[in-house]
């Protein structure tokens, strides 16, 4: 039975609504534990961290959210084994779900194990495999991103636009430097190579979601990297598109919650960073 039918949800605002309170929520707490956590482990490999914060952030969420829509699906990284693989068997066995909830309870735990301040919570919700909210919040800039299907994306209330850089060579553009160093690494490491001289200039500063939310705020021309997750792309993937800019894989096929390999930008460089990805040999 749909929420709708059963009388559970009153119309789109209230998953808005209960998408920010949830990252609100997790946000701040999250901040309370800064230089603060108790437990660093290991997850995929040497480079993939995972503290009791991204634990209790995700108990957070999810708990809140099922309160709220009890009979929703829940996606959140904590509740996947590790690796490519159980990710993808996660997310594919829940695709189909009328409304899923995906949740990074912190995209850019290295960062936050050591301090550095740029790592966001973010959450997005799919209707039928199409995400229709996207919130990712930065809680050390006090800073939140939404976007509704349709309806734009906005920070702290103000409408986004992407960029207006019309070439490479004068777009600032951000990748990832990935936890899998047998397979994304290597070949991000090659588009990196390819990219940087053609750029004004790269960035990488460790949260994929908050690259999305950048890209899509016109604070940077694009983004690409290999071997992300849905839950680091899904709600960043709606604040571009809502914003006017385009997300796609690295091959430019359109994007869906099975993108690993993604490509988001302003769209008018789009073609650009995919054929120059393709070109050296670094999109998949
Ligand atoms: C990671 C971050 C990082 C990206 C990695 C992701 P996590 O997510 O988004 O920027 O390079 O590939 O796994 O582990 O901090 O949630
Ligand atoms: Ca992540
Ligand atoms: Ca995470």
């Amino acid at each position: 039975m749909s929420d709708q039918q059963n009388g559970a949800v009153v119309g789109s605002k209230s998953f808005t609504a209960v998408a920010i309170n949830c990252a609100a929520k997790a946000g701040e707490w999250i901040k309370t534990k800064l230089g603060n956590y108790e437990n660093l482990d290991l997850k995929y490999s040497s480079h993939d961290l995972v503290t009791e914060v991204d634990k209790g952030s995700e108990t957070l969420i999810k708990r809140l959210i099922q309160t709220h829509f009890p009979h929703h699906s829940f996606l959140g990284e904590e509740g996947v084994e590790p690796g490519p693989e159980a990710s993808a068997r996660a997310l594919e066995a829940k695709l189909e779900d009328e409304y899923l909830w995906i949740v990074d309870p912190i995209d850019g735990t290295t960062n936050f194990v050591h301090g550095f301040p740029f790592f966001v919570v973010s959450i997005a919700l799919a209707y039928r495999g199409e995400v229709i909210v996207g919130v990712v919040y930065d809680p050390m800039k006090d800073e939140l991103f939404l976007a509704e299907k349709g309806k734009g994306a906005y920070v702290h209330g103000k409408r986004m636009s992407v960029s207006a850089e019309s070439a490479l060579k004068s777009s600032l553009v951000a990748t990832g430097f990935p936890a899998d160093h047998h397979y994304a690494l290597p070949l991000n490491m090659k588009g990196l190579q390819a990219i940087a001289p053609q750029v004004r200039n790269i960035r990488s500063s460790g949260s994929a979601a908050l690259h999305m939310a950048y890209v899509a705020a016109g604070r940077l021309s694009g983004f690409w990297e290999i071997g992300l997750n849905s839950w680091d792309l899904a709600a960043g993937a709606l604040l571009i598109q809502e914003s006017g800019g385009k997300v796609s894989d690295t091959l430019g096929k359109p994007y869906h919650l099975g993108v690993r390999n993604v490509v988001a930008s302003n769209g008018q460089i789009h073609e650009e960073l995919v054929g120059a990805l393709a070109l050296a040999d670094a999109a998949q």
